[in-house]
Formats: C-alpha cells, sequence, structure tokens
C-alpha cells in the first residue's frame, strides 16, 4: 500500500504540471508552491523510494507487476495527450486510456497484495487483480462523472477541467452517441470557440451523459464485488472489499 501511494503521489505531482491545475485535494498544487522544477523532483524523489521499497520485498513478480503500472501511467498520460490535441476519441480509446492511467494501478496493486500474501490460488491472484481492475475503471468514471457535477470546493481541484482541456470524458461520449452531429464539432474544436462548453453542457443534459457515466461505473463496481464474492471465503475483509466497491461509486468528492 505504501508503494502504491507513493508511485500515486508522484504521479499526481507530475501531472499537476503537465495539467496546470491549480489545486490538488483542496491545497495549492505542489508546483505551484515550490515551482515546476522542484515538483517533477519530488515525484522523482518518490519514485525512486518506491522503487527501493520495491526491490526489498524481494520478490521479483511483485516488482514486474508495480514495474508494468508505472510503464502504463505513462502510457495512459501519453494517449491522454494525444486525445487532447486532436480533440476526438471514442469509448472504447477513453475506456483503455482510463485503463492505463487508473485502473492499472489498482489491478496490480491488488494482484502484488494477493502474491505477498503467499499460499494462494491462482484463481485468487486473478480476482484480486480483477476487483482492482474493475475499481479503478469505476473509480475513473465517477471522477469524470463529478468534473462535470462538483464544484472546485467539493472536488478540491477545478471543476469542468477536462472539458476546459479539450478532453472528451464518458459523459460526453454518451452525449455524442446521439447528438454527435451537434457535439463532434466542438469535440474537434477542443470546445475553444465561445459557446463550446455551454453547447457541451446542454447536450450532456440532454442525452442524460452524467447519470449514464454513473450506471456504467455501478456494473463495473459490481464486477468488482462479484470477482472477490466468487473467489474469497466469507470475512470480514471481504466484506470491507464489497464495502469499499460501494462507496467508489456513491462518492461525492
Ligand atoms: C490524474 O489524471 C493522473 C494520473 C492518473 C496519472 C498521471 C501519470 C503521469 C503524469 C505519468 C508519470 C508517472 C509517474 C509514475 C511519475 P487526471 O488529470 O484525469 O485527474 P485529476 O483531475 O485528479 O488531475
Ligand atoms: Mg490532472
Amino acid at each position: 500500500a505504501e508503494i502504491t501511494e507513493m508511485i500515486h503521489t508522484a504521479s499526481l505531482f507530475h501531472d499537476d504540471v503537465i495539467d496546470e491545475a491549480d489545486t490538488r485535494r483542496g491545497q495549492p498544487a505542489a508546483h505551484h508552491v515550490f515551482g515546476n522544477k522542484m515538483a517533477i523532483l519530488a515525484g522523482d524523489y518518490l519514485l525512486a523510494r518506491a522503487s527501493i521499497s520495491l526491490a526489498r520485498l524481494r520478490n521479483v513478480d511483485v516488482v514486474e507487476c508495480m514495474s508494468t503500472v508505472i510503464e502504463h501511467l505513462v502510457r495512459g498520460e501519453v494517449l491522454q495527450i494525444k486525445d487532447s490535441r486532436t480533440g476526438v476519441t471514442d469509448m472504447e480509446g477513453y475506456l483503455r486510456k482510463n485503463f492505463y492511467k487508473t485502473a492499472s494501478l489498482m489491478a496490480n496493486s491488488c494482484k502484488s497484495a494477493a502474491l505477498l500474501r503467499g499460499n494462494v490460488t491462482p484463481a485468487v491472484v486473478d480476482a484480486a487483480y480483477c476487483y482492482g481492475k474493475h475499481i479503478g475503471v469505476a473509480f475513473q468514471l465517477i471522477d469524470d462523472a463529478l468534473d462535470f457535477e462538483g464544484s472546485a470546493a467539493s472536488l478540491g481541484k477545478p471543476a469542468l477541467a477536462d472539458l476546459n482541456a479539450g478532453l472528451s470524458t464518458a459523459p460526453v461520449l454518451f452525449a455524442a452517441e446521439s447528438l454527435g452531429h451537434q457535439l463532434i464539432p466542438a469535440m474537434a474544436r477542443k470546445f475553444k470557440e465561445p459557446g463550446d462548453v455551454e453547447l457541451a453542457l446542454r447536450c450532456i443534459h440532454e442525452a442524460d451523459g452524467v447519470n449514464r457515466t454513473k450506471k456504467l461505473a455501478t456494473i463495473h463496481a459490481e464486477k468488482a464485488m462479484d470477482a472477490v464474492m466468487g473467489a474469497l471465503e466469507p470475512s470480514p475483509f471481504r466484506d470491507s472489499l464489497v464495502h469499499l466497491a460501494c462507496r467508489v461509486v456513491d462518492r461525492s468528492s
């Protein structure tokens, strides 16, 4: 968990520089306080400390899982930068990017926890990966829905950040399924013309894009629950995992 948290925090230090975000978790983003160079180096340092802790586990399978996460985080960010340049993506590409930028960290961290526990069947290791993957996809879908619903105060980071960065996330993509003739030109312009953001918000409202995103997140949370219910014996720990899957889709911040 410590290693996962260090990798996650390192990626956010870097992400806030790339996204030029003002705030993170309700506080000024690190690059605002310490400058870009220090924020990037702080991310690198955390990544280095995480690598040392990982090596000290003396488990090559876990090293492979967690190194794969770092590769996937970078891959996800590159896909996102490409999307933000062209302004256009489809649901399949969006979900693939979400796996790389969010779900892989959770999938491989859960798998690593199962591997480190030892004495577990391959089915339990697979279930742990499957649980983390679906929790990750659900988490990112809710994150993308909240970007439209939340305020900067409730989110602790800027609202409507994705649209303003020219990114089309699930609520926009659902709206584009039925209202593409209106939305696709604005998506391709990365919502930069006056009125584009308002147009996107109107289309999302008309197509119920935010609720459809939340429903898709719920389907993934249920898949996460099914994974642990099918592979683990009843226990308070299994209950906690099921509870966590509910919390991921119920959150409002
Ligand atoms: C947040 O996404 C960002 C990520 C999930 C990953 C960022 C990854 C990198 C910058 C690659 C470098 C990786 C390492 C390990 C140093 P978001 O911008 O959609 O979410 P937000 O609204 O919380 O900022
Ligand atoms: Mg960001």
